[in-house]
């Protein structure tokens, strides 16, 4: 669904992010783990078509990031770090003018709107201003505005950061239930116990270059937990 191939970002000489490859399949949750500085939002920036790649390329449900991005943005929903919310505007009102900007009928935004809140516990919060909800329901509207087109894949930049347990906890299960519903979903984070929990695969980056991939379950098994996979790679390798 994803693929990923020798992509190199270069910020003047400075390379974020050097020739990695990762291919991500239909249905899975992805993480891209590493610590501050380490190229994950400059990857999924990329993957977002944001940024060009300096070099490689990038494949996302068959369009080609450089000749394509327009369709590979159709494909996505890219929720990144920074929310930016319409402070004047309802919770409703953000994702219904998203939904239009996405040339979505009104009647068929109503109804996603409905659904999506009442998957992420947002319904009673729907008519307030944005300025007035919580962190964590500040999230969950970013997170309603950036699917409400339906994509089938999710690029998802550390998602929980800064929530609270509870709000953390429902952005983790709600992610889960895409996933369950077929989504291919690239989920960046530096939280290993949530990496653990809800990924299939994980790529640990470092310097801007890939040191590990691997199934969750088999690293587990193999280390005892992610966090000891992350931290003997990262130790390996000067910073
Ligand atoms: N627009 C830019 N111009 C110059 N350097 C940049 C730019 N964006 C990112 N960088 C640098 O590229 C490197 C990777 O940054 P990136 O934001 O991708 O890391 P990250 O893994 O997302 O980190 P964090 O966990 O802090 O969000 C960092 O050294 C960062 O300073
Ligand atoms: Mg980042």
């Amino acid at each position: 669904m994803i693929i990923i191939q020798n992509l190199t970002k270069l910020f003047g000489k400075f390379k974020a992010v050097d020739s990695i490859n990762i291919e991500i399949n239909k249905g899975e949750i992805f993480g891209l783990l590493g610590l501050n500085g380490a190229g994950k939002t400059t990857t999924q920036r990329m993957v977002s078509t944001v940024f060009l790649p300096s070099k490689g390329d990038i494949i996302v449900n068959g369009n080609d990031v450089r000749t394509e991005p327009a369709k590979v943005r159709k494909s996505i929903g890219f929720l990144p770090t920074e929310v930016g919310l319409y402070d004047r505007l309802t919770a409703n009102e953000v994702v219904k003018y998203f939904g239009i900007l996405n040339d979505l009928d009104e009647q068929e935004i109503d109804e996603r709107i409905k659904k999506l809140f009442e998957k992420l516990a947002l319904t009673e919060y729907a008519n307030k201003r944005c300025s007035k909800l919580s962190r964590g329901n500040k999230q969950k509207v970013a997170i309603a505005r950036a699917i409400i087109h339906e994509p089938p894949v999710f690029i998802f930049d550390e998602p929980t950061s800064g929530l609270d347990v509870l709000s953390s906890r429902a952005v983790l299960d709600f992610t889960k239930q895409c996933k369950a519903e077929g989504k291919t979903i690239l989920y960046s984070s530096h939280l290993m116990n949530e990496a653990e929990e809800i990924c299939d695969r994980i790529g640990i980056i470092h310097n801007g270059k890939i040191l590990k991939t691997g199934n969750v379950k088999e690293l587990v098994k193999e280390y005892g937990k992610l966090e000891n996979v992350f931290i003997s790679s990262v130790r390996g390798e000067k910073s």
